[in-house]
């Protein structure tokens, strides 16, 4: 046996079949590959703020770097007493995450292990079955018909050796969302030995925006999960959020890395929670250029789906074929075939300027 034989046969068996998440293409490596002006790339592919951080954040990161000798505040401390006090909540409530994916990587260390289980959507975010699959725990996939999760579904399709119940509302890559009404049943009928948390990575963009965090307030065991990366434009940064009851944040707070929000990001992060002029603006943006967006694909023939969130799934027939196009033209968008959705692509709602060079170049890319 070789060494790599040997090490191999010693990893956990459910790691095998373990699928690295695929992200967004990043424009550098766009422009390497095709020889293209990286300033001329438009990435419509992560769901990222086109209007980019607010300036507040910027000048308060600016003067963080001057201390960046230093180690973070492992606490947290100003940044979680911001938040708590924006949600009403108590900084007990608060667990930051580098990024919101990182506060799923800790309820999977706390709560999964082989044997047990997750219950999520069929097309739900797919970060929530990596990490239940790193974990060695199972997930149970619940179909979603008109890609919109089935909450009473869901609820029914929880085994004993559930833990947790993932929801995305909005749903990427969908866009769709669920009732303040059928989510509040789901939390009150689940059964006690089940967590559900809440996605709500694009909650800035709702139309008609659920208030979980009563259920929080209550103690009831529920999980919301909150993020700078979208409307707040600081995706580079990594930092992330969960609302949570006490009982469940000290758990957390114990399985988490000692200084996993680094210096930089709690600057930036706090600056632009008070920044509320940015966030209006990008809601704004995104609302009008949504249905802007919508209104060309609609006059062009090809199907989207509802939308609530800063993107849009669109039918295209070959989504691979799709992205390589526009790819070559400088557009990145994401195709979908990692969802089990491949004849459609994921495209972010840019500026007025980028979604017209999208659309027209996928005009010419289904020969339209
Ligand atoms: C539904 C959803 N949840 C969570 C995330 C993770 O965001 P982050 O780790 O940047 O906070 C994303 C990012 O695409 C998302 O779409």
């Amino acid at each position: 046996m070789t060494s790599v034989d040997l090490f191999d046969s010693e990893v956990h068996p459910w790691l095998s079949s373990l699928q690295p998440y695929q992200t967004g293409k990043p424009i550098e490596e766009t422009a390497r590959e095709f020889g293209l002006d990286p300033s001329g790339i438009i990435k419509l592919a992560s769901n990222e703020n086109p209007l980019g951080p607010s300036p507040k954040a910027v000048a308060a990161m600016r003067d963080a770097l001057e201390k960046c000798h230093l180690y973070p505040d492992g606490s947290g401390y100003y940044l979680r007493d911001a938040i708590a006090r924006k949600h009403g909540l108590d900084i007990a409530n608060v667990v930051l995450g580098n990024g919101s994916n990182e506060i799923i990587e800790l309820l999977g260390h706390v709560m999964l292990g082989p044997g047990k289980n997750i219950v999520t959507a069929e097309h739900a975010f797919v970060v929530y079955k990596l990490m239940a699959q790193l974990q060695g725990a199972e997930c149970i996939e619940v179909p979603d018909p008109d890609f919109r999760h089935d909450l009473r579904a869901m609820r029914q399709a929880i085994t004993p050796q559930t833990r947790l119940v993932f929801v995305a509302n909005p749903n990427n890559p969908t866009g769709t969302t669920v009732t303040p009404d059928e989510l509040d049943e789901l939390i009150m009928l689940a059964p006690s030995w089940v967590t559900i948390v809440v996605d709500e990575a694009y909650f800035e963009f709702l139309s008609n925006p659920p208030d979980l965090l009563k259920h929080i307030r209550y103690g009831r065991n529920v999980v919301v999960m909150r993020t700078f990366s979208k409307s707040q434009g600081l995706a580079g940064l990594r930092v992330g959020y969960g609302l949570m009851p006490s009982h469940i944040a000290a758990w957390l707070q114990r399985v988490r890395q000692p200084f996993n929000v680094n210096l930089i990001a709690q600057a930036g992060a706090l600056a632009c929670l008070q920044d509320e002029e940015h966030q209006l603006r990008t809601r704004q943006l995104v609302d009008s250029q949504r249905a802007a967006m919508e209104k060309s694909l609609q006059d062009m023939g090809v199907r989207t789906i509802p939308s609530e969130a800063n993107f849009l799934l669109v039918h295209v027939g070959n989504g691979d074929a799709v992205f390589q196009k526009l790819l070559r033209k400088g557009i990145i968008v994401r195709a979908m075939s990692s969802y089990k959705l491949p004849e459609w692509i994921r495209v972010t709602i840019g500026t007025a300027e980028q979604n017209a060079r999208f659309i027209a170049e996928l005009r010419i890319a289904l020969g339209k």
